[in-house]
This record gives C-alpha cells, structure tokens and sequence, in this order.
C-alpha cells in the first residue's frame, strides 16, 4: 500500500474516499437505525481492482462519513472466494441481510450469496448454503457476467434484478422472485438492450419505485472498460416493464449507481466516480475512486429523472460570494480554492455559449470550461491541460440537454479536488475529472457574463 499525500491537492476534501486503496461500486447502501452506511467495492491491497472487499462507512447526516473496518472479504474455498462483488442490504423483518455477488478466482464463475449482519451491520455471518443462486438462464448463452443483485420487497415476497447479457444481442436486467432470500425463482428478462446501441453488457441495475412511475437505472460495460450509465421512465405490468423515455443518467464519469429509500422513504442515490488518470497514477497516488456526494432523486412533470445534491451538504458551505450579471466582468473571480459549491442561473436567450470556467492556472494555459451551447442544445465539459499528457484523459465530455420554452439554464457545480459533478436543470448530468498541474489553480471565469442571472459560489470546508 502507498501511504496517500497530505500535500495531494488531487484528493478531495468533502467527498468520501477511504484512507487509502482501490475503491468502486457504492455496495448495500442503507439507513439503519437512523445512521447512513455506505459499503463499497474495496481492495485493502492497494490502489488496483483487484480482491474484492466490502469497505464499510457510516454518517449520521450523509456529508460527515466515518470509514470503519472491511465487513465482509472473501471465503477460501467458498462461492465468494475469488471476491465480493457489488450488492445490496436489505432490512428482513429487521434483521440486515447483504446479498451479493460471489466470484471465483478469475470471475469466471459469479453467484448469489447472503450474509446476515449484526445490530450495526459491522460483523456479518455468511450463509451455509450459500450460494442462494447459481444457475444462469440457458436462454442468455454463453456468459459469465451474471451478478450485482438488486432486492426490494412487494408485500410477502422478495424481488431482485440480476444484471448480465445476452450473448450477441446485448445487456439484459434479469427478474427473480423469492419467498425467503433464499429460494430464488426466474420471472423473466425485465429489459434487454441492443448491443450495437446500448453496449456488450449491463452492470449494477436498479430498478424501484418512483412516484407513480417505474424507474430502471443500468451501467453500461464496453467491451473495454465501462462506459455509460442509462436510465428508463416506465410503467409495471405484471411484472414486465414497459419503457416510455430512455436517457442517459450521466454522461461522465459516473457509474454503478446504487439507491435506497432512507428512513424517511426519501429516494437517494450514490454513485462511484471513475479516475481519469492512468492506472500507474492511481498506484502512485495510493488512491482510487471517490463517491459521489448523494443525491435526492425526483421525476419532474415530463417524467425525467432528476437528482440533486442531498441538501445535507449545504451545511459544509463557508465564505459565500454572490454576483449577478451587473457585477461580473470577463476577467476571473477572485475565488480560491479546489473545494467550491457553485449555482449559476443563466438566461440563455440567443446567446450560443454560456457557462463557467474553473481550475484556471494563472497563465490561462490550463482550465476546465463547463458550456452550455443553446444551438446545438448540448451541455459540455472540456478539458484542457497546459501539456498533451497521455497519462490524464482529456476527451470532451457532453449531454443533450434541450431547455423548455422559458427555462433559464440553472447549473450546480461541486468542484473537490479533482472531482466537479455538474448537473444541469436538476436533470442534465456530467461527472468530470480534472488533475490540475497547480495546487494554487484559481478562479472561476464565467463565459458570456451578460447571460447571468445569477451566481453563488461557496467555499466548502472538509467533511472531516
Ligand atoms: C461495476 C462492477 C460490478 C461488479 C463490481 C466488481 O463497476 O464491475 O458489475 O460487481 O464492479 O468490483
């Protein structure tokens, strides 16, 4: 393990990462007796995937989070083996159930396993007959990718998604239904993509209730790496959904999102944010992957899907600066510092590009630029470093993000370190990264000031 840098100005300050090492999925994500924990995909061997863990954090408000001792590692000889895989924590009857993915040593053979927590879900007792499924449906072909389970309750019974594939054709979300966690029985395919489309494979679906739609959320893996994750507005009939809006859910670096309804039934969701670094700076760095801060999900009145920021993190905001269109010039704020919350309003109009610059190195030669572009309709993040560095990806990043008739463009923007989540009208989602040359990066520029309505920006303290 490389120990991390407190000088590391990379590393964000008011998201959640654990000390040190690799670390992906959001796992099992629950409110338990009124605290918030968050398990997540964890190797205690150092900043690579590899050996799978279930890390384990708690928070009492889902800003101030606590990393406390791995809860579940692999079995020698066992159906997990090889690694826990990506899952969720479900309360039966009050007592906390994990249900996961067991791999073996090369991942070529994945099963649902169980585990029963204790009252503060710190120590976990491994079902005997795990695994509680291992069949894979004949009808999916020959495939390996059969695991993230997703179990939710409808009256007396348990139901659960699989994600995986059907091979040449595309990713598929597979239904289960279960009297016990423990006798699984196959409904049916609930989704199956188009391979050409929607990619080879699906990971770490979600599929719940919301208001008085049906929502199915999916990562898509590539045939390289994971690539995207998509989103379906629909409605359930006899258990078989029926889509009425497809979108991306975010076009960056966002993944494997996982939600929960907390104590009070709010619908949260969390999210891995990827590195876009190469996999030798991860190693240097000793670190790897953040959370995404939690968001609230809604649907607005044309049934997007809509998320924002839980308002929790409002408590971390400092020193407050507030501008509107009169007060801004073309040249940078004089605002400092890599951990900012920011909400911009912006009266498009006729104006074609508008948005926010950040990170800026003082010679201009460095910056990330967040624009919206009101012709094309489209929400980008570019990226530009002061050197070309094959080692720090800076391919353009952008969503379609179409405004209503009389909609001003309402930006959020959490800028930590190298993280800067970006989410346009509540409903337009970029997750970026940016490793700036300069500790000192400053500023912020707004592009086309005179389209300013308003601005706030606040300086955020650490969540530590
Ligand atoms: C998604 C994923 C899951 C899997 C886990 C392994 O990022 O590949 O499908 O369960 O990560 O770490």
């Amino acid at each position: 393990m490389t120990p991390t840098n407190p000088q590391d100005f990379h590393r964000p300050a008011y998201h959640f990462l654990p000390a040190a090492n690799w670390m992906n999925d959001p796992n099992g994500v629950i409110q338990w007796n009124g605290r918030y924990h968050l398990f997540f995909q964890y190797n205690p061997d150092g900043a690579y995937h590899a050996n799978m863990h279930w890390g384990h954090a708690v928070s009492d408000d889902l800003v101030h989070w606590q990393e406390l001792p791995i809860a579940i590692a692999p079995t020698p000889n066992s159906p997990d083996r090889g690694g826990i895989f990506s899952g969720c924590v479900v309360n039966d009857d009050g007592r906390p159930v994990a249900v996961y993915t067991g791999v073996n040593d090369d991942y070529s053979v994945q099963t649902q396993c169980i585990a029963r927590g204790n009252e503060d879900l710190t120590r976990w007792e491994k079902f005997a007959g795990n695994p509680v499924l291992s069949d894979v449906p004949a009808h999916l072909g020959q495939t390996r990718d059969f695991r993230d389970p997703f179990v939710w309750r409808e009256g007396d019974l348990w139901f659960m998604t699989i994600s995986a594939h059907i091979a040449g054709v595309g990713g598929a979300v597979l239904l289960y239904r279960s009297p016990d966690l423990v006798d699984w029985e196959y409904l049916h395919p609930l989704y199956v993509g188009e391979r050409a489309r929607q990619g080879r494979n699906f990971e770490c679906a979600n599929f719940f209730r919301l208001e008085d739609k049906w929502v199915l959320i999916i990562s898509v893996q590539g045939d390289q790496t994971p690539t995207n994750t998509l989103y379906w507005v629909g409605r359930l009939k006899n258990h078989r959904f029926v889509s009425e809006r497809e979108c991306v859910y975010d076009a960056g670096y966002s993944y494997a999102s996982l939600m929960h309804f907390d104590e009070s039934g709010r619908p949260l969701i969390y999210s891995w944010i990827r590195e876009g670094r190469s996999a030798d700076q991860q190693l240097a760095a000793g670190w790897s992957g953040v959370q995404a801060i939690p968001r609230v999900l809604s649907l607005d009145e044309r049934n997007r899907l809509c998320s924002e920021p839980a308002p929790e993190l409002k408590t971390l905001r400092g020193a407050h600066h507030s501008f509107n269109g009169a007060d801004l010039g073309e040249g940078p704020l004089p605002i400092r510092g890599l951990a900012l919350d920011i909400e911009a309003e912006f009266d498009v109009g006729g104006d074609r590009i508008c948005g926010i610059e950040l990170a800026a190195s003082a010679d201009g030669s460095e910056k990330v630029a967040i624009q919206y572009d009101s012709l094309a309709q489209t929400l980008n993040v570019h990226r530009q470093y002061r050197h070309e560095n094959p080692e720090l990806d800076s391919a353009p990043q952008g969503i379609p993000h179409a405004l209503d008739l009389g909609e001003t463009l309402q930006l959020r923007i959490l800028l930590d370190g190298s993280v800067i989540e970006v989410i346009a009208n509540g409903r337009g989602r970029v997750t970026s990264r940016f490793y700036a040359s300069e500790a000192t990066s400053q500023g912020l520029r707004v592009i086309n000031p005179a389209a300013v309505a308003s601005l706030d920006v606040w300086q955020l303290s650490n969540n530590s």
